[in-house]
């Protein structure tokens, strides 16, 4: 190695245990390592469990090849009875017991996850690249948001209309594959308040990686309020920009937002082909989480949805200049 090598080598080195720090800070509202609910917290649990074995067992193994290194050669002596019990005990006996050890740790997770139950029922059914969201008893249907109650098991009913895609909130619980025409089920819980972020974790096409939801879990009364909100019927338009943007909305033309979103339960024949919008004034993001939910962003995001997420089914669709800000006033009054 030159000395320029030398010099990067160390500087990695040196800078290696920061870099592995960096998340060791503030919130963590996208991590395995920071459980929220029982299932995370088993998954921790395991992950740590893996984690220390394997490095007892990386560390042991350096300490006896360094002391290989330093022995005198032995030729082609035959091993001595102390060398084959040596073998025995650290090549077969003590490798069974560590791996058998993880294999039955690991599984008693695997079966305390499954104890699926709960008294709030969510459908959750992914699109490329988006979450329908329902709520069935309570009649509300939203998307890429799911508000749960702190401390209560919530039961998720997940299915996909499209490829397979993957429910993952690290933070809750483990991950569940959304199989096509397939209904599977899980739980989770949270059990501190919070915004926990989910992400899609099966790659699903193009955009799998921008395929984003949060859960947000609320104190009981503030779920409670929450609910109540969810099933007002969307606010009618007052100013004369936010009925214009209604218009805009609900035009009969080819490129019009109802032909693939519905509000209020009101949509056209492919309403299911896009989000749900009756709430979309309140939610936090737009995009599956690829934006804050904010005038400017969703603005741009109409004007041009394939230029901030290429590939999406949302076309670009040509609006008269004073139409886009209409709309947009009008959107914002759906909470
Ligand atoms: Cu959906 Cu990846």
């Amino acid at each position: 190695m030159n000395r320029s090598g030398i010099s990067l080598a160390r500087t990695v080195l040196v800078l290696a245990p920061f870099v592995l720090l960096c998340g060791c800070h503030g919130e963590h509202p996208q991590s395995a390592l920071h459980p929220a609910g029982p299932g995370a917290d088993k998954i921790a649990n395991l992950w740590w469990f893996l984690f220390w074995t394997c490095t007892l067992v990386f560390l042991a193994t350096m300490a006896l090849l360094v002391t290989g290194l330093f022995q005198k050669p032995v030729g082609d002596r035959a091993v001595s009875p102390l060398g084959q019990r040596f073998i025995l005990f650290c090549g077969i006996i003590i490798p069974t017991i560590v791996v058998v050890a993880m294999l039955i740790y690991g599984l008693r997770s695997t079966v305390n996850l499954k104890d699926a139950r709960g008294g709030l029922t969510v459908e959750v059914t992914a699109h490329q690249w988006w979450w329908d969201v329902r709520y069935p008893r309570e009649k509300i249907v939203t998307a890429n948001e799911i508000y749960i109650p702190v401390g209560e098991p919530v039961r998720i009913e997940l299915k996909s209309v499209d490829v397979i895609h993957s429910f993952w909130v690290p933070n809750l619980s483990g991950k569940m594959d959304m199989l096509p025409d397939l209904k599977r089920t899980f739980w989770l819980r949270a059990d501190a308040p919070g915004k926990y972020r989910g992400q899609c974790a099966e790659f699903c096409g193009v955009q799998h990686a921008w395929m984003a939801f949060w859960v947000v879990a609320l104190p009981r009364e503030e779920y409670d309020q929450w609910v109540a909100d969810m099933q007002q019927p969307p606010p009618e338009p007052r100013t004369p920009e936010q009925i214009r943007g209604k218009k805009v909305f609900f035009a009969d033309r080819e490129a019009a937002c109802v032909n693939c979103h519905a509000v209020g339960g009101v949509g056209g024949k492919g309403a299911h082909m896009g989000p749900d919008l009756t709430h979309i004034g309140s939610r936090l993001t737009i995009g599956a989480g690829t934006l804050p939910n904010n005038h400017g962003n969703l603005a741009g995001w109409i004007l041009d949805p394939q230029a901030i997420r290429p590939g999406n089914k949302m076309p670009r669709i040509f609006l008269k200049s004073r139409e886009l800000p209409d709309l947009v006033e009008y959107l914002k009054i759906l909470k």
